[in-house]
């Protein structure tokens, strides 16, 4: 047996909160980042899911918690448990989000308003709730997920685009804002991810059955994308992990393209 143990991992000793973690892109950041040493608590508003999903981690290295990231109290609660459970707070995910595609015309006021609740809401109510306990603790990193929809518009899309599009923008400008207090904010823009985010989608459905199969619409969903694939969930938790970990330490107002050269 090695006299040595195990080299620490990229986020040992660290905590961190990461929202949306029941499904895809969060699930795969949660996953990674317990595998690099981190304690996660993994939040969703999915809570049964989430517990499934925090259930098969360590679980000295894991917990579950059940948060809206439109609802402010539910913040407050989220990382009040985190404190009491780890005492800091180091990292922050603000991944939660949701698709929406319709036509602008045909898209309702209350549709409009659900998209920038989840999407933009929610990373601001993250910014203000997590970024304080960042501050308590003498800083941190928060990455929030944008899209390469918040870059190049996406005809029925509008809110979607537009939402993430603020989220690029809000994570700039409270880089700059929480910069004395050695907080680093950034933000990561994929392109397309074969997650279940898609598979929600009607259209999506409709394509299958058309082209015979998902693996079809992922690839005719993809044309436009130089490296011609859609990115695996994996690959855009190891950018976020970059960012996350001390070491990016010079990297903040920044934005990170995910997307096999799509918004080149
Ligand atoms: N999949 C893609 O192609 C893609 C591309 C670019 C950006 N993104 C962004 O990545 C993020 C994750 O997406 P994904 O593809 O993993 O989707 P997903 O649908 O697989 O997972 C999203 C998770 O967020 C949770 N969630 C939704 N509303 C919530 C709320 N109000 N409060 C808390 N949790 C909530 C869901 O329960 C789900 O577990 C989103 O912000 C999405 O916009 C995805």
């Amino acid at each position: 047996m090695s006299e040595h143990p195990p080299p620490p991992g990229r986020l040992a000793g660290k905590v961190a909160l990461v929202t949306g973690a029941a499904s895809g892109i969060g699930r795969a950041v949660a996953e990674l980042f317990v595998r690099e040493g981190a304690r996660v608590a993994l939040a969703d508003l999915a809570d049964e899911l989430v517990r499934g999903v925090a259930g098969s981690l360590p679980e000295a290295q894991a917990c579950a918690l059940a948060l809206d990231v439109t609802s402010e109290p539910a913040w407050e609660a989220a990382v009040t448990a985190v404190l009491a459970r780890w005492g800091r707070l180091d990292i922050l995910i603000n991944n939660a989000g949701i698709s929406f595609g319709q036509p602008l015309t045909e898209t309702s006021l209350a549709d409009w308003r659900r998209v920038m609740a989840v999407n933009l809401d929610g990373v601001f109510l993250g910014l203000k709730h997590g970024g304080a306990a960042l501050r308590r603790g003498g800083g941190g990193s928060i990455v929030n997920v944008a899209s390469a929809s918040g870059i190049k518009p996406a005809p029925g899309a509008a809110a979607y685009c537009a939402s993430k599009a603020g989220v690029r923008m809000l994570s700039r400008t409270a880089a700059l804002e929480f910069a004395s207090a050695g907080i680093r904010v950034n933000s990561v823009s994929p392109s397309g991810v074969t997650t279940p985010l898609w598979e929600s989608m009607p259209f999506f459905a409709e394509m299958a059955a058309k082209l015979g199969g998902t693996a079809a619409v992922w690839a005719e969903l993809s044309k436009d994308v130089p490296l011609r694939r859609f990115a695996d969930a994996g690959e855009i938790a190891q950018g976020i992990l970059y960012l996350a970990s001390d070491e990016s330490r010079f990297v903040t107002a920044a934005d990170l393209a995910l997307d096999g050269g799509y918004t080149a």
